[in-house]
């Protein structure tokens, strides 16, 4: 098999006396979706957090690509082209779609004294391309804190796509969008990974989504890897079941 584009191998992290992560370990193959599952408080997006640089690990390692990534920092990591988005939307609210996409590159950015007009023409394309694909290209030149809750987070997956990773991590992308709108939503995603060739890692707690979006689903419990498997085996696993219906 080849070389998995993420490998967490035992990797732990701690707060204080909380074991947020204990000894995980996880791969994300390229070109694939992945699934991440499990209770709230479970830990998913502390290794999510672990993954992209946000804070130090205690133990263990992650690997990009077969390079050690764990000691560098959001940037440089953001630079190899593994990027993520938030369980609670950053945008810049008092700026419209637009100009929250081009800012969403700043290397791609052309000078920084005059911050609009210097984006090239290209870009400005390829963000409006971009907003019309996650269906806000009317609401393009609207202020994004005027945005529904669902939309911003429209915007935010725009925003990352806009940036061309290679893989991007999503936390929750489908929590607080209208049960209407999330068909549209996994549409997307698949096309993200489908026609741009991004690979996804899919926080979710939407357990029709993840079965219906993620090839490999991985399972947390209490800081542990409980289950890993294909959404048909995970459905069925008495540990997951259990695990869910003992967080309620
Ligand atoms: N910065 C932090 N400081 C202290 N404790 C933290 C911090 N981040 C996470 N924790 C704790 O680590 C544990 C795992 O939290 P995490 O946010 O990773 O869970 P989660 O699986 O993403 O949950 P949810 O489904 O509710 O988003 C929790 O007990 C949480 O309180
Ligand atoms: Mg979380």
């Amino acid at each position: 098999m080849s070389q998995p584009l993420i490998a967490v191998e035992k990797v732990s992290k701690s707060f204080g006396g909380v074991r947020a992560n204990s000894a995980v370990s996880i791969t994300v193959e390229e070109g694939k979706i992945t699934g991440l599952i499990g209770p709230n408080g479970s830990g998913k997006t502390t290794l999510f957090n672990s993954i992209v640089g946000y804070h130090p690990i205690d133990s263990g390692s992650i690997k990009f690509e077969g390079r050690e990534i764990s000691k560098l920092l959001v940037p440089q990591i953001a630079r190899l082209g593994l990027l993520r988005t938030f369980q609670q939307t950053r945008i810049y609210a008092e700026m419209d779609c637009v100009q929250n996409m081009l800012i969403s590159v700043p290397h791609r950015n052309a000078t920084l004294t005059d911050m609009f007009r210097a984006y090239p023409a290209e870009l400005q394309d390829e963000a409006e391309h971009l907003l019309e694909f996650v269906g806000l290209y009317q609401k393009r030149h609207l202020i994004s804190g005027d945005l529904s809750f669902g939309q911003q987070k429209l915007l935010e997956f725009a925003m990352a796509l806009m940036n061309k990773p290679k893989v991007l991590l999503l936390d929750e992308p489908t929590a607080g969008i209208n049960p209407t709108l999330i068909n549209g939503l996994i549409d997307r995603l698949k096309r993200a990974n489908q026609e741009f060739g991004i690979t996804l890692f899919v926080i979710e707690h939407n357990m029709r989504v993840v079965m219906n979006l993620a090839e490999n689903i991985y399972c947390l419990a209490h800081g542990e890897l409980l289950a890993e498997g294909h959404p048909e085996e995970i459905q069925n696993d008495q540990r997951v079941i259990d695990a869910y219906l003992g967080a309620h």
